[in-house]
């Protein structure tokens, strides 16, 4: 490993502060993988603890006006069987992930014009009398829609960048606006919302100063919550010919989110366990503390097709609760008992 990640990697840990430059270099150096996660992982611990926290993912619909390059559950995209969960069975779903232990539910769906504000403020509205908190991610919506949607119960929203690229986002994600997305992003920020964001790593033409300059952003931002991943080339989408993304500068960015977003929520997501076994494992002992186990029940795992290869298609809520509860525990970590806000404080000392 070069001495000048060396000094990088140390520096990071001291100040949680690098430059755009710094931040391309140890993405860059393949070499440096395994340090940048060691010390990551003593950040994660000193910072937020060995509780992993389990949000349960409730993919209510694949309905979607969007037409983003990348993703099965596009507009255009024929070969994909549509599916809409009413609003008993999501509510039902979420009574389940109770049960289950969940402290927290994601609500996640294409970008779906059914569910109105009135629609799915009346679910949030049952969902909080469970004390359950919410995240929701379902995409691009107004101001005052989110505005119904917070004073209804929404605790949190996910809504990737997916690259800081204006360029870039304009090519992968025709007819949508890249100021639009970032209006949306301070939007939540300003409505009081825990905000998640994240890069789709491996958008072809995607740079590693790009990637630095995503993680700029969400130091910017103060996101509370970073969720990335590799791309998954979907045979059915127009990147279904593009080359994977990496896992492993995926990782080293997961180790860089950590460094300089040291009290920030950081998910070990299903991409890249789909892309290597024990994926997420690895991830949660490189910076990560948060995991999305699916709650969706039946076919409808399998219809949420973002792209091929999608793990636990064949699994039970209950049986990806239980098999999320021993890996973590084979770590010697445990699954976090609170609702997992965000803490801002002091690291140990
Ligand atoms: N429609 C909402 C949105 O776009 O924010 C939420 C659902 S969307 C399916 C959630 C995330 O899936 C996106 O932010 C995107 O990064 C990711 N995704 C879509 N297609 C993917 C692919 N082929 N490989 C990896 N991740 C993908
Ligand atoms: Fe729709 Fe989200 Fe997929 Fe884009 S990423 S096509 S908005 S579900
Ligand atoms: Fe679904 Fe392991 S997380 S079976």
């Amino acid at each position: 490993m070069a001495e000048r990640s060396e000094q990088l990697i140390r520096k990071a840990q001291a100040t949680h502060c690098l430059t755009r430059q710094d931040i391309a270099e140890l993405l860059g150096d393949a070499d440096c993988e395994e340090r940048l996660a060691q010390a990551a992982d003593a950040v994660r611990q000193e910072f937020v603890g060995d509780g992993v926290h389990l949000r349960g993912l409730i993919e209510f619909s694949n309905i979607c006006r969007q037409d983003c390059c990348y993703c099965g559950l596009r507009r255009d995209n024929r070969r994909i069987e549509r599916y809409r969960l009413t609003p008993d069975e999501i509510v039902e779903l979420a009574r389940k992930a109770k049960g289950y232990g969940y402290r927290t539910v994601v609500l996640q769906s294409g970008e779906d014009p059914y569910f109105s504000v009135l629609v799915l403020c009346h679910i949030l509205q049952r969902i909080k009398k469970m004390n359950l908190a919410i995240t929701l991610s379902i995409g691009e919506r107004s101001r005052e829609e989110y505005q119904a949607f917070r004073a209804a119960g929404a605790d949190r929203y996910l809504l990737r960048i997916e690259t800081t690229d204006a360029e870039l986002y304009h090519r992968y994600d025709p007819g949508m606006s890249h100021a639009n997305r970032l209006r949306c992003l301070w939007d939540l920020r300003e409505l009081g919302y825990e905000v998640g964001t994240g890069t789709l790593v491996g958008l072809p033409g995607q740079s590693l100063d790009s990637l630095a300059a995503d993680v700029l952003f969400y130091q910017e931002l103060d996101a509370d919550m970073i969720g990335i991943g590799p791309l998954i080339p979907n045979g059915d989408t127009p990147l279904g010919e593009a080359a994977p993304g990496d896992f492993h500068l995926t990782r080293r960015m997961v180790s860089i989110l950590r460094l300089l977003l040291p009290e920030a929520n950081i998910p070990a997501t299903t991409a890249m366990e789909t892309m290597v076994p024990h994926g997420r494992e690895l991830i949660l002992a490189s910076g990560a503390n948060v995991v999305m186990p699916n709650v969706t029940e039946g076919d409808y795992r399998r219809k949420y097709a973002l792209y091929p290869g999608k793990i636990c298609v064949a699994d039970t809520p209950a049986d990806c609760r239980q098999c999320m509860q021993g890996r973590i525990a084979a770590m010697g970590r445990f699954v976090a008992r609170d609702q997992g806000f965000r803490h801002h404080r002091k690291p140990n000392s």
